[in-house]
């Protein structure tokens, strides 16, 4: 049906170390824990009547099996992979074989940081890449597969 959103179902991922937000490194990464954004995401997403799925690892091998157990639920994918961006062909594996369109997110802004962190090794299976933005990078995440979506 043209025009209809087929967006109802999201998966969240969080890649490592992000469970530490509001204690690690506040000046890059902000004040607030991943449960703060995990409820504002929550709130956001019941605003536009989603249902979201949240996942945090540290572990390469879990984020790959939690996009592998959602991967027939979900209709689209929301992932800061921490610094497994940078490096981890199988997480982009992962989300290259889920089918589904992702979106890659970051806090802060890794194109004004180390070198290393420029690259992105996820960046190609995604629709978009959103950095620097703090928590609106994941709410930018989830309108992108809203606005990709209506265009379908
Ligand atoms: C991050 C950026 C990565 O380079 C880093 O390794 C992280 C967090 C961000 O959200 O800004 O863990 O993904």
């Amino acid at each position: 049906m043209p025009g209809k959103n087929k967006m109802k179902n999201i998966l969240v991922i969080h890649g490592p170390n992000l469970n530490l937000l509001g204690e690690r490194e506040p000046e890059l990464y902000g004040a607030r824990t991943l449960k703060d954004i995990n409820r504002e995401i929550a709130n956001h997403a019941s605003l536009k009547n989603l249902n979201v799925r949240f996942y945090q690892s540290n572990h390469e091998g879990r984020l790959i099996d939690c996009i592998h157990r959602n991967r027939h639920w979900t209709d689209g994918l929301v992932i800061n992979p921490g610094a497994f961006t940078h490096y981890s062909y199988a997480l982009r594996d992962a989300v290259a074989a889920m089918g589904k369109p992702a979106v890659e997110v970051h806090l802060s802004d890794i194109h004004k940081r180390e070198a290393f962190r420029k690259i992105s090794v996820i960046k190609p299976v995604c629709i978009k890449q959103i950095s620097g933005k703090g928590i609106q990078s994941y709410i930018e995440g989830i309108e992108t597969l809203l606005a990709r979506n209506k265009k379908m």
